[in-house]
């Protein structure tokens, strides 16, 4: 038998992936959650799905269909993809409310704590014949009051340029495009990459079965996945995309602000693009 490749990653593998990894970072089910709060919200959240039932009328077939296709995206470790993609963007949204300085938006389903660390000017764990368009990108990290931040850590994580995570599609290095870099005397990192493009979320599984029988796509715009944190500071998560790139204003993940833009510039040295961004954290 031949050695799987990326290509051949299946949503159910992708998906019980991206289960265990959860399971090994998350905290007890019901961690800090009193008896009245999981009353309040298991209470509202039955009543609203009554409530859809009831205004639509829904058939036997329908609850059937319903059944059948939750029992699929538990059978298949879906759980993590399903809701990173179309639950996350509106936690963040509550947790980050008032939250000053850069914009957060969802972690999904594929970081990985534990990255290889490194500093100065980095190039990110790659292939010696990574495909993809070369990416300069250089992030200042600061406070809100403006000074400078060094030794901030800005973790990255992305697709490769097929669309692949390392540790989730087959056949890719462990911490491929994964790394912890640490920024300099003057808060600035420096990180060697390639530019992402625009991704298809596993579709071949229960949460794809949901996406086409809706008629919805399942594309993200390219991005590129960040936590940033430096003494002090509350721990930023984060996603930058290209402005003017396919699946801005059409995120299957919902997962786009218009803070959270990139613009391409040829690279000084004639070596792809480059894009500059500023992290402004916010105190702990
Ligand atoms: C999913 C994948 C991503 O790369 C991402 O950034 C968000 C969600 C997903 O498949 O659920
Ligand atoms: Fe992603």
């Amino acid at each position: 038998m031949t050695q799987a490749t990326e290509l051949d990653a299946t949503a159910a593998e992708t998906g019980a992936n991206a289960t265990k990894v959860f399971q090994a970072k998350a905290k007890a089910p019901t961690a800090g959650t009193n008896q009245e709060r999981v009353a309040e919200l298991a209470t509202e959240v039955l009543a609203a799905i009554h409530d859809v039932i009831r205004r639509h009328e829904l058939t036997y077939s329908e609850y059937d269909a319903l059944k059948a296709w939750l029992i699929k995206v538990g059978q298949d470790g879906e759980w993590p993809l399903f809701l990173d993609v179309f639950i996350e963007h509106a936690v963040e949204e509550v947790v980050n409310a008032d939250r000053p300085g850069s914009k957060g938006t969802i972690e999904g389903p594929f970081y990985v704590p534990g990255a290889p660390r490194a500093d100065g000017e980095v190039t990110l764990p790659m292939r010696a014949d990574e495909a993809g368009t070369p990416l300069l990108f250089r992030a200042h990290v600061r406070s809100r009051d403006g000074a400078s931040l060094p030794g901030a850590q800005v973790e990255v994580w992305q697709a490769d340029d097929a669309g692949f995570y390392g540790q989730f599609a087959p056949g890719i290095p462990e911490w491929n495009l994964r790394g912890v870099v640490i920024a300099d005397a003057d808060g600035t990192v420096t990180i060697r990459t390639i530019q992402p493009v625009p991704y298809q979320i596993p579709h071949d599984g229960a949460t794809g079965q949901l996406i086409a029988a809706a008629g919805w796509h399942a594309w993200r715009p390219a991005h590129l996945h960040f936590k940033v944190v430096a003494a002090g500071h509350q721990l930023l998560t984060t996603q930058l995309y290209f402005a003017g790139g396919e699946y801005i204003s059409n995120d299957v993940a919902s997962a786009v602000k218009p803070e959270l833009m990139l613009h391409l510039k040829p690279a000084a040295d004639g070596n792809g693009n480059e894009v500059s961004y500023d992290f402004v954290l916010a105190r702990a």
